[in-house]
């Protein structure tokens, strides 16, 4: 940039350039005075101070009718460039704010807190002054919260099957035969399903997706559990099954922690793992926050760290 050029930039306001850019596009000093609130005097004497810092006209009136010269012309399409770039800055800026300022309501299905919560602490250490609300419910209740846009972002096994939802597998999700530790299957390898459908069977609650999955899996083969309990937690089916009470098919991220122990034994059943997936997903009409646009790119991103936050899952 040359000594002048330099001079001119430091005598011409950005006030100054926007007046000038306001005359330009309309071609009329009332319609820009009008445009930025400023009585039409102020307008003339900017752009005449413009002109002065320039050296140059920037503008003809011929009649009533208003021209720009050739002057004017560059230093329109310059102001188009310098504006476009500050709204992209400006932008950026409000995008930070979003991220650092913003909340990200996500909804999970119970199982999904044997994962979902360490993600999250992973994402906070990335963002660590976004808001995290997390709802942790059955599938059903899941399904009623998506219905009402109670929340940005939703996880679970098993996502409706209507096109007005958008949901993407990131996470393998098995599921595993257990029994208590010295079940007399325990040592047997390739099990027949059907002895499964003979031994005392521990249900999660109606609306759980986990229920659904195990229901699939015995109708497909014709079958129907021997029902001893039905209860709507994990934990307190990991609890009755290490009691003896019955036999359980769950999600092996219920193992993360602890694994398979003593207590609890995996059986080696024909078909299992059944392998599921994790989904995360929002309704189709869903206007996702920047937070929450930031946190799915995350899971799908970090899908492979995630999985390791769960080192103890089979198959
Ligand atoms: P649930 O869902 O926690 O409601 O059983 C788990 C799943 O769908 O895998």
């Amino acid at each position: 940039m040359n000594k002048s050029a330099l001079q001119m930039i430091r005598h011409a306001s950005l006030r100054q350039l926007q007046v000038f850019e306001a005359i330009a596009r309309h071609r009329s000093f009332t319609r820009a005075a009008e445009e930025l609130f400023l009585a039409q005097p102020t307008v003339s004497m900017q752009v005449k101070n413009l002109s002065e810092a320039i050296g140059l006209p920037l503008f003809e009136q011929v009649g009533k009718r208003i021209y720009m010269t050739e002057s004017g012309e560059a230093l329109y399409s310059t102001c188009r460039e310098v504006f476009n770039a500050l709204a992209h800055f400006e932008m950026q800026v409000s995008k930070l704010k979003g991220l650092k300022e913003g909340q990200l309501r996500l909804a999970i299905v119970s199982t999904a807190k044997y994962f979902a919560p360490r993600a999250l602490g992973v994402f906070c250490r990335y963002y660590p002054d976004i808001d995290i609300s997390l709802e942790v419910t059955n599938r059903e209740r899941l399904l009623e919260r998506m219905a009402d846009n109670f929340d940005d972002l939703y996880i679970m096994g098993h996502p409706p099957e209507t096109p007005d939802v958008v949901f993407e597998p990131f996470l393998p999700n098995p599921l595993v035969v257990l029994a208590w530790g010295d079940h007399p299957l325990a040592a047997q390898k390739n099990i027949p399903i059907e002895l499964l459908a003979a031994e005392p069977f521990i249900m999660r609650e109606a609306g759980s997706g986990t229920r659904l999955a195990v229901e699939n899996i015995f109708r497909k083969k014709g079958l129907v559990p021997k029902l001893r309990m039905e209860l709507g937690s994990n934990e307190a089916i990991k609890q009755a099954v290490a009691g003896g009470l019955g036999i359980s098919v769950l999600s092996s991220h219920t193992l993360a922690l602890e694994g398979a122990t003593g207590q609890l034994a995996i059986l080696d059943v024909e078909g299992f793992p059944i392998q599921r997936h994790w989904y995360i997903g929002h309704n189709a009409g869903k206007q996702l926050s920047v937070v929450a646009q930031t946190f799915l790119d995350f899971i799908k991103t970090e899908s492979a760290a995630i999985a390791n936050l769960s080192a103890t899952l089979p198959g």
